[in-house]
């Protein structure tokens, strides 16, 4: 049974696959290659794009969707997650799509090795379907993305999109660059070895190719980093000044804290692939669903 709790769970021959699929289903829509299959979303923490994009990218490929609310689950009457999940599995679902604070429950549900899981967000750990689409933006715009630069910025330590981006990116040959206020950089450890790390965005505004924006992870803080975060803003947000006439792609996972992050007036240009990114992150999940549990 193939499940998706990183992308190291994936061969180099699969993410080709893959992407592929993704930018072909971009290119036309695919038939219902998933007609009857059913897919169960178990989200234990907020989503927007990622639960939706799932739901949608099953739909097209004529799956059924069961969301099921953790607060208004048997967890909240004192059941453990794994008794939910065998209990779920025991009703045959295709996979099940799951997103949780702790690190480790994707991993270690994955290991029951009952029903197919998918990873939409394991603690700061790993978002997988994130760093592909991630990947899929980027090929789309440089075509070969070997030796070319990022940038990600922000809290790297709290955000899972930031460790899975890292490990993807860098498997995909590219360079990579930490930018953000020593609280908000990782500790050597955080990625097996060591990444170029900088304070200051103009330290690193002449050397890349694109830079990732993060959201800090305010939830995740066990104490406020900052008070105010419009002092963040001053010194990390993504601003026309900061980028001028450079031809720098700008991404950013999303939910977009403006004017934080990303300023209004750089969220409107052309070189921001927000909203592209959510749109391949539709396509990317489309061929997960479709590789993971028609072709494996
Ligand atoms: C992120 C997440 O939840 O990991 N969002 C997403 O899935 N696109 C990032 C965030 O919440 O900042």
């Amino acid at each position: 049974m193939q499940h998706l709790v990183d992308t190291n769970d994936l061969s180099d021959k699969q993410i080709e696959a893959i992407l592929a699929d993704a930018f072909a289903f971009k290119h036309k829509n695919p038939p219902p290659f998933l007609e009857n299959k059913i897919m169960v979303n178990l989200f234990f923490e907020d989503s927007t794009r990622t639960r939706t994009s799932f739901e949608i990218a099953a739909k097209r490929l004529g799956m059924g969707v069961i969301n099921l609310n953790p607060s208004s689950s048997s967890t909240n009457k004192g059941e453990t997650l794994e008794d939910t999940f065998a209990n779920i599995s025991a009703m045959d679902p295709d996979c099940v799509v799951i997103r949780h604070k702790d690190n480790n429950v994707a991993r270690n549900l994955s290991a029951m090795n009952l029903s197919r899981v998918l990873n939409a967000g394991a603690g700061n750990y790993a978002h997988p379907t994130q760093a592909l689409l991630d990947y899929m933006t980027l090929v789309e715009h440089f075509g070969d993305i070997r030796g070319k630069t990022i940038a990600i910025v922000g809290d790297i330590i709290s955000s899972r999109v930031a460790s899975s981006a890292i490990r993807l990116l860098r498997r995909m040959g590219m360079n990579i660059l930490l930018v953000g206020p020593k609280a908000f950089l990782p500790p050597i450890s955080f990625v097996g070895d060591a990444l170029p790390q900088y304070k200051k965005l103009e330290d690193v505004i002449d050397k890349v190719d694109a830079i990732m924006s993060l959201r800090a992870q305010i939830e995740r803080h066990e104490k406020p980093v900052f008070k105010d975060y419009s002092h963040y803003g001053h010194k990390y947000c993504i601003t026309q000044e900061v980028l001028k006439g450079r031809n720098i792609l700008i991404m950013h996972p999303g939910p977009v804290m403006r004017n934080i992050d990303i300023s209004d007036e750089v969220l409107q240009d052309s070189r921001c692939k927000v909203l592209t990114q959510v749109t391949n992150g539709l396509y990317m999940r489309m061929a997960i669903l479709k590789n993971l549990i028609l072709d494996s």
